[in-house]
């Protein structure tokens, strides 16, 4: 790195200003500033297994208001990934862990849509439906807490996306559920929670 920019750590050490929140799962094969390309300072991250945004999760919500509030974010991106362990767990009815009480809310999407996966030819097919399904309701999720509503009520501009990321050829895709105010938030959660998973790759 300083052979390329002496001056870089320098730089770093002064202050971060990241423009994007990613709120992505644990996994190993799932680093944020490698997928995206950028350097130490243009991303603030958040991460957990299966990439879940609970309302009550104060690591999560200190995460999202210290990011809109204080580094000033224009963009929180929730990344999901097919061939996700924890939405593999959540495919099945779960045990008395603590992962599963995590996965819960991912649990509950895959029963509210039983109808949408079951007619899905595969397993494979099921796995990355709830894959894009969990994106979309964790999206929602932080479109409806305080700290983005308040925000938007003050009128800053921040947008909140979904996106999965395919590990077989390293792709991001974006599942096109970008809203960017408390109306477009609340059409998608509307939209998302009436047809029962309308997204598709
Ligand atoms: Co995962």
């Amino acid at each position: 790195m300083l052979a390329r920019d002496p001056h870089f750590f320098e730089r770093l050490t002064e202050q971060q200003n990241p423009d994007y929140l990613w709120i992505g799962c644990s996994d190993s094969r799932v680093p944020a500033n490698e997928i995206v390309d950028l350097l130490p300072g243009e991303i603030f991250v958040h991460r957990n297994v299966a990439n879940v945004v609970h309302s009550s999760d104060m690591n999560c919500l200190s995460v999202l208001q210290y990011a809109v509030e204080v580094l000033g974010v224009r963009h929180v991106i929730v990344v999901g990934h097919y061939g996700c362990g924890g939405v593999k767990a959540a495919l099945e009815e779960g045990g008395l862990s603590v992962i599963d009480h995590w996965l819960a809310p991912v649990r509950s999407i895959r029963r509210r849509n039983q109808n949408v996966f079951d007619q899905l030819p595969s397993a494979k097919a099921r796995w990355d439906r709830l894959c894009e399904l969990n994106v979309v309701e964790q999206a929602i999720a932080v479109s409806q807490t305080t700290i983005i509503r308040g925000s938007w009520a003050q009128k800053r501009e921040i947008a909140v996306h979904g996106w999965i990321y395919d590990l077989h050829d390293g792709r991001l895709r974006d599942l096109d559920v970008t809203v960017t105010n408390a109306q477009e938030a609340d059409e998608l959660h509307d939209r998302s929670t009436g047809a029962g998973g309308s997204q598709s790759r």
